[in-house]
């Protein structure tokens, strides 16, 4: 696949990897580059082979946010008839298969929103995460100021999207917005480690635990749990549960059919 905002790849033929390439702009996400990450998505999501897909960028920026300088003249009319910047951005969410951030440098703006709308988040320790739309006299448009407190609570999301500070690796960790930190030059491997963990797993019960956990955050405690209880009942008709069961039992490794 040839794109010019990221590159794609595949790891041991079973993770998808996507990176986000324009480093002159610090990874800055414009349309163009929405709509090849959407289509990589697609891409991957479809492809029998791959169970992970792992988003990352570069060493110095995840991604600094959405493209101002493509923004910075548009209207309000220009906005919202041309669905500017939200085009495409939702597409992450429709992917079945797992999708992890793997941050390093910045993740600003819509490079923080995009890390957010990831399964999960693994930081390098120089990783940097922060809603500063504030600055531009905007507010943060792709889901910053709804997940954000979702992940670290009202009171240090209302401080990152009033103040504009970012917040380093560190305390992304401590606050529950990211799952793991690990030095830069260990990032890469990390994540390709979990994609690699997660792609061996039955894909069934992989995609059940993925909508399962979402759940969670779309619904009340009691959905949510007769949702988690009823996919539950239904892994119960896959090969994949009565391979794992017995590998258990007799002592040897499951091979997963994703059947
Ligand atoms: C366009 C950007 C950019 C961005 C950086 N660049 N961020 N271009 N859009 N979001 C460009 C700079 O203009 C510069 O280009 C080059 O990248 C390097 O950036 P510097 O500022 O020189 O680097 P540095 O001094 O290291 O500072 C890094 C930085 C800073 C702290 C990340 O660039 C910064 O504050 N960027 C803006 C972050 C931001 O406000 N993000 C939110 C955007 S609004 P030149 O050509 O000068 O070399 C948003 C809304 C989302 O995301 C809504 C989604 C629907």
């Amino acid at each position: 696949m040839s794109y010019t905002s990221i590159e794609v790849r595949t790891e041991a033929e079973k993770v998808g990897v996507i990176t986000l390439n324009r480093p002159k702009q610090l990874n800055a996400l414009n349309d163009q580059l929405m709509d090849e990450l959407g289509e990589a998505l697609h891409i991957f999501d479809s492809d029998e082979g791959i169970g992970c897909i792992v988003l990352t960028g570069s060493e110095k920026a995840f991604a600094a946010g959405a493209d101002i300088g493509a923004m910075a003249k548009f209207s309000f009319a220009d906005a919202y008839k041309g669905d500017y910047i939200s085009r495409n951005w939702e597409t992450i969410r429709s992917i079945r298969k797992p999708v992890i951030a793997a941050v390093s440098g910045f993740a600003l703006g819509g490079g923080c929103e995009l890390a957010m709308m990831c399964d999960f988040i693994i930081a390098a320790d120089n990783a940097k995460f922060g809603q500063p739309e504030i600055k531009l006299g905007v507010i943060p448009g792709a889901g910053g100021t709804q997940r954000l407190p979702r992940a670290v609570g009202k009171s240090k999301a209302m401080d990152m999207a009033l103040t504009g500070r970012m917040m380093d690796a560190v305390e992304a960790e401590r606050s529950g917005l990211v799952s793991r930190v690990v030095p830069l030059d260990k990032l890469q491997d990390e994540a390709l480690g979990a994609a690699l963990v997660i792609s061996d797993f039955s894909r069934i019960a992989v995609m059940a635990a993925k909508e399962s956990v979402n759940r969670a955050f779309e619904s009340g405690l009691s959905d949510g749990v007769m949702f988690e209880r009823r996919l539950f009942h239904a892994l119960f008709a896959t090969a994949d549960q009565k391979e794992g069961m017995d590998a258990f039992v007799n002592k040897r490794k499951a091979v997963f059919t994703h059947l």
